[in-house]
């Protein structure tokens, strides 16, 4: 059962989120948090900064996993979902970096990057919240549409509709690469709790297939109908295609 937040827009939707993690951080300050890049946790990441600098959150014994990273890249790359992360949220409050985990970019044998990443989630979970946004395709990470789910963290060939999506973070299609490291959705949805985030009428209708369609791997975030606790905070836009 998806528990649904509508927010009027982006910001609003942006300030809900904040609010479930600020309320996640205040009532255990040690948490894991499974922290998500991409465009739409952007503004809930700026609320999280702002709250900081109020003094109203203490980031200082979290732990956090990132889902996923592009093979080959290193943190200090302007593209890479570390340097995203590190830019975006934890170079303004005072979390402890070593703390902070993304899957290492940089080691180029999938085997020996998913098996480390796999050990560090058995060593720090269960994920007391994790943060999903939801790919055009229905992705979550870089769990792309497969005949499966993926159970571990793996290595993946981006789907040519997700090459093209993030190409907007790039200067040129060429230059996005075409792998990635993901936390795998059994991973995911070891999760205590999950806060998907979905923003504007591009993802309408892939929200919609995905909460009231087939569970399938075709759609991996169709998976999300099976967890235990999931919320969903969307703006009117990427909910239009549901009903009220
Ligand atoms: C990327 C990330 C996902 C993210 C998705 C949606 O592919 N790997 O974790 O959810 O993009 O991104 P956006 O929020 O920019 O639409």
């Amino acid at each position: 059962m998806v528990k649904i937040y509508r927010s009027r827009n982006y910001r609003e939707m942006s300030e809900t989120a904040a609010g479930l993690f600020l309320a996640q951080i205040r009532k255990k300050p040690d948490s894991v948090l499974g922290l998500a890049t991409g465009g739409t946790p952007v503004g809930l990441y700026q609320n999280l900064v702002q709250a900081y600098q109020r003094g109203e959150a203490d980031f200082s014994r979290l732990s956090t996993l990132n889902l996923d990273e592009y093979q080959g890249l290193s943190g200090e790359d302007p593209h890479s979902y570390r340097y995203f992360i590190n830019t975006q949220l934890f170079d303004h409050v005072n979390i402890e970096k070593t703390r902070t985990h993304v899957p290492d970019g940089t080691e180029l044998h999938p085997e020996k990057a998913c098996r480390d990443y796999d050990r560090l989630i058995a060593r720090l979970g269960p994920v007391d919240l994790q943060l999903l946004g939801l790919g055009p395709n229905g992705h979550i990470a870089f769990n792309e549409p497969d005949d499966i789910f993926p159970s571990g963290t793996h290595c993946v060939t981006l789907d040519s509709s997700t090459i093209e999506a993030n190409r907007r973070f790039f200067r040129s299609l060429g230059e996005v690469p075409k792998r990635a490291y993901t936390m795998g959705i059994g991973s995911i949805f070891s999760a205590r709790q999950i806060l998907l985030l979905v923003s504007g009428t591009g993802k309408a209708e892939i929200l919609k297939q995905a909460l009231s369609g087939p569970v399938t791997p075709r759609l991996p975030a169709s998976i999300l109908q099976f967890h235990p606790d999931v919320t969903l905070i969307a703006d009117e836009d990427a909910l239009s295609s549901l009903p009220r």
